[in-house]
């Protein structure tokens, strides 16, 4: 199986030990804020192997200019515990990681405390600038990037617990460590990883299968995020029900896995795609499927910018998966059936009918049925009756 990032085995941060749970109670404690407890979360969980925790100023402006810390290790995008206010942790070496996203605000982690530092506006903004490739608030992203806060805690962590996503998605919340496992038992060697926050429509499920065959794969990693999202878009209980149907009515048998990891989606486009590879990676994946607008949103980035970065900024060797690039995928009235453009080079535009998250969305919450060329009508189904659920 393909080798974790920057490491030989894999390093999940989470411990099983009663001695950190009992000092935890005991210790100072901060409120994490949603990104810090998801950072723990993809910590703990091994997703983010090799790192030992929260980065500091240095290496996270490093990570941001050239994708490398200070270090050298390939890393896209900054991980970071940043608080408006320190004043319960002032002074202290080991600090009570507090879960923001759980009733009663249990500790999520416990953090040994190596620098509590302050981002300047200049610096914020340049980070900003090189990750999100944008500085306006109007992009969900860099708005809650930009309100994290100034004081930049670094540190190793050990993680307590997975917050509320093993507890909410028992099904589906997976760690790295146990989706390698399973693909080991499956007896897996080229697993290729998908990547969603929607639910699956049709270009969504011939993305899959087109690279489960071209690439002669054994296997597909279905690997939703779990965490929070932009206003408007479908809630991971129901993007899973959608899912979990289509899978298993549309599906060869024990071809797909169907997994979710605990993060807050950053809209990052091409270095978010790349953070993805880093991921899927640790969990053993040998692709990565990037199609049109990857961890995007609105027109912030250009259609294939999560597909250029691999080949224009990311050094040769930086890592060991691979980038199955997907074109545009849409339905063919000429064909009846999903294709990738670039296999129709016969077809005019009105030919397709295109296909993609944000129209679903639109479709349903305008009340309308999903059509056939959009959706498996099981799906449709699920799909619609939470939208009906939601109208007034
Ligand atoms: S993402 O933000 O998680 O990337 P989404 O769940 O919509 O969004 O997409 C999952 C994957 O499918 C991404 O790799 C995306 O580029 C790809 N994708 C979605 N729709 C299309 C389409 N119509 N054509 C090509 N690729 C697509």
């Amino acid at each position: 199986m393909i080798k974790p990032h920057g490491s030989e085995q894999l390093r999940p941060l989470y411990v099983d030990d009663a001695a950190v749970i009992e000092e935890a109670e005991g210790l100072p404690a901060l409120l994490l804020n949603s990104a810090a407890a998801a950072n723990a979360v993809m910590l703990g969980a091994g997703y983010f192997t090799p790192l030992s925790g929260y980065m500091n100023i240095a290496d996270a402006m490093s990570v941001a200019d050239n994708m490398y810390t200070t270090e050298s290790l390939f890393w896209p995008v900054p991980i970071l515990n940043r608080t408006h206010d320190i004043s319960s942790i002032q002074g202290a070496e080991r600090i009570a990681l507090r879960d923001p996203n759980v009733a009663g605000n249990p500790v999520l982690a416990v953090q040994q405390v190596a620098a509590i530092e302050i981002l300047s506006d200049e610096q914020l903004q340049h980070m900003t600038a090189k990750v999100f490739h944008s500085s306006s608030t109007d992009h969900p992203g860099v708005q809650t990037f930009q309100g994290l806060g100034k004081y930049v805690i670094s540190g190793p962590i050990q993680v307590l617990n997975y917050s509320y996503f093993a507890t909410e998605f028992p099904d589906t919340f997976r760690t790295a460590v146990q989706i390698r496992e399973q693909i080991k038992r499956n007896g897996w060697q080229k697993v290729v990883a998908f990547q969603t926050r929607n639910p699956m429509h049709r270009a969504h499920e011939e993305l899959c299968k087109m690279a489960l065959e071209i690439l002669a794969a054994d296997g597909v990693l279905i690997h939703m995020l779990l965490g929070k999202l932009k206003p408007g878009d479908i809630p991971a209980d129901v993007r899973d029900a959608a899912i979990r149907k289509m899978v298993e009515l549309y599906f060869p048998k024990n071809t797909a896995l169907i997994t979710g990891y605990g993060f807050d989606m950053l809209y990052a486009g091409p270095r978010e795609a790349v953070l993805h590879a880093v991921f899927r990676q640790n969990c053993g994946c040998s692709h990565l499927i990037v199609g049109r607008d990857h961890a995007g949103v609105g027109s912030f980035y250009g259609p294939f910018d999560a597909q250029t970065i691999f080949d224009e900024e990311v050094p040769a060797g930086a890592l060991a998966i691979e980038i199955f690039k997907a074109d545009n995928t849409a339905y063919s009235r000429k064909l009846d059936r999903v294709v990738m453009m670039r296999d129709a080079p016969d077809h005019t535009p009105e030919d397709f009918v295109n296909l993609s998250g944000t129209k679903v969305r639109e479709l349903l919450s305008a009340g309308k049925e999903l059509p056939l060329e959009f959706a498996r009508p099981e799906v449709a189904h699920i799909l619609m009756d939470y939208y009906q659920k939601q109208s007034p």
